[in-house]
């Protein structure tokens, strides 16, 4: 069995984090959500990974390499333009050849990770089995209709009216069954190959299409609390490692990971919380929650559940929290007069100001 995983579409700029570029890399807990994509698809025994890569190429190889630190053998296969999902198993059809594969949606996320569906699939070998999962509002997603039974007997892509709340997730497990469905269907209003189209061609035709719901699901949608959320329950689950150096005017607390070249001075960081590597703490609190990347500065202030991303430094401002703050990003007090709020915000900043 192989993977096909999806890491393409245009280097467009995500909300809320500006100037990121590829989608797939936000961290979650200091890690790009893909690489938790690709962690559990080497722990469901799968080694041959395909690669679909567009404007962020250069970002994702630089990132992932030949797929060898996830135990995998990963070939990257350059998508011109995001024409679709389906598009992407068209112009993956020579690698993937005969066999069965997984498409894994390089910005989602799955707790838990797929093990149990991909040897769930194997035993039963469905044409194609897809998952769902309850969200609050279904118009950002393919929607599902099933019947009394349980069984798909529709798929919409992006609804207005959703016929239900269930959104397909972005990990499907096909058998070549779907590479005659791909070439069956024309582009949708949007101008893009739909899976979804090709999955409905597979139910219109009879194909065996079956469906799990799983809880446990994130994608990125813009939306920061969710973020938080997310980070939150990976954060939950991370074991004490302190690697980086810890004076003895500082106390680490529970479930925290200090990476090497990490150096926290004269502060508390109370888990579950992990700072990157060459990040420095001093005289500041780090509550649970947090996750601050690398090569951060955190003096004389306060952080709880909250993300910092790389390269940026927060002085001096006494406590943040529920927050998320980007990269090479400054927080400082306000110095002199007039007594005043001084702020450089990038595109779809949201910025909370206690008056
Ligand atoms: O995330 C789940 C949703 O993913 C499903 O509910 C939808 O049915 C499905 O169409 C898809 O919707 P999105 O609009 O959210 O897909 P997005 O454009 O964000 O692309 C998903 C991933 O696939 C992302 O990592 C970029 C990559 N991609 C996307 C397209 C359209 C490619 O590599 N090539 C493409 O042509």
């Amino acid at each position: 069995m192989k993977a096909l995983v999806l890491s393409g579409g245009a280097g467009t700029r995500l909300r809320p984090i500006t100037h990121t570029s590829a989608k797939q890399l936000v961290p979650v807990a200091n890690k790009p959500v893909l690489f938790y994509g690709l962690e559990s698809l080497a722990e469901a025994g799968i080694t041959e990974v395909g690669m679909i890569v567009g404007d962020t190429a250069a970002e994702i190889e630089e990132a992932v390499g030949d797929g060898s630190k996830f135990g995998l053998d990963v070939t990257y296969i350059p998508q011109e333009r995001p024409l679709g999902l389906a598009h992407a198993v068209l112009i993956a059809r020579d690698f993937l050849g005969d066999d069965d594969f997984v498409m894994y949606l390089g910005d989602n996320f799955v707790v838990g990770g797929i093990r149990d569906l991909v040897d769930a699939f194997r035993a039963g070998r469905p044409d194609a089995q897809i998952l769902l999962t309850y969200v609050p509002d279904p118009r950002s997603f393919g929607v599902a209709e099933l019947d009394a039974d349980g069984q798909v007997i529709g798929l919409e892509e992006k609804p207005e009216h959703p016929r239900s709340d269930l959104a397909l997730v972005g990990v499907y497990l096909f058998t070549p069954a779907i590479h005659e469905a791909v070439r069956a269907i024309g582009p949708s209003r949007r101008g893009e190959l739909e899976i979804t189209h090709a999955l409905q061609h597979l139910i219109d035709t009879r194909a065996d299409v079956r469906s799990t719901v799983i809880e446990g699901y994130w994608k990125d949608t813009g939306d920061v609390g969710d973020m938080l959320e997310v980070n939150r329950t990976v954060l939950e689950g991370v074991r004490r490692r302190v690697d980086g150096e810890v004076d003895d005017a500082s106390e680490t607390v529970g479930r925290v990971v200090i990476e090497e070249g990490a150096r926290i001075t004269n502060s508390r960081i109370v888990g579950p919380a992990v700072i990157g590597a060459g990040t420095v703490v001093s005289d500041s609190y780090v509550g649970p929650f947090t996750s601050i990347a690398e090569n951060c500065r955190i003096t004389d202030s306060e952080l709880e559940f909250s993300i910092v991303l790389r390269d940026s430094s927060i002085t001096g401002v006494g406590r943040i929290e529920s927050s998320l703050i980007g990269r090479h990003v400054e927080v400082t007090p306000a110095s002199g007069v007039p007594s005043a709020h001084r702020l450089v915000l990038g595109d779809h900043s949201k910025v909370q100001i206690r008056s």
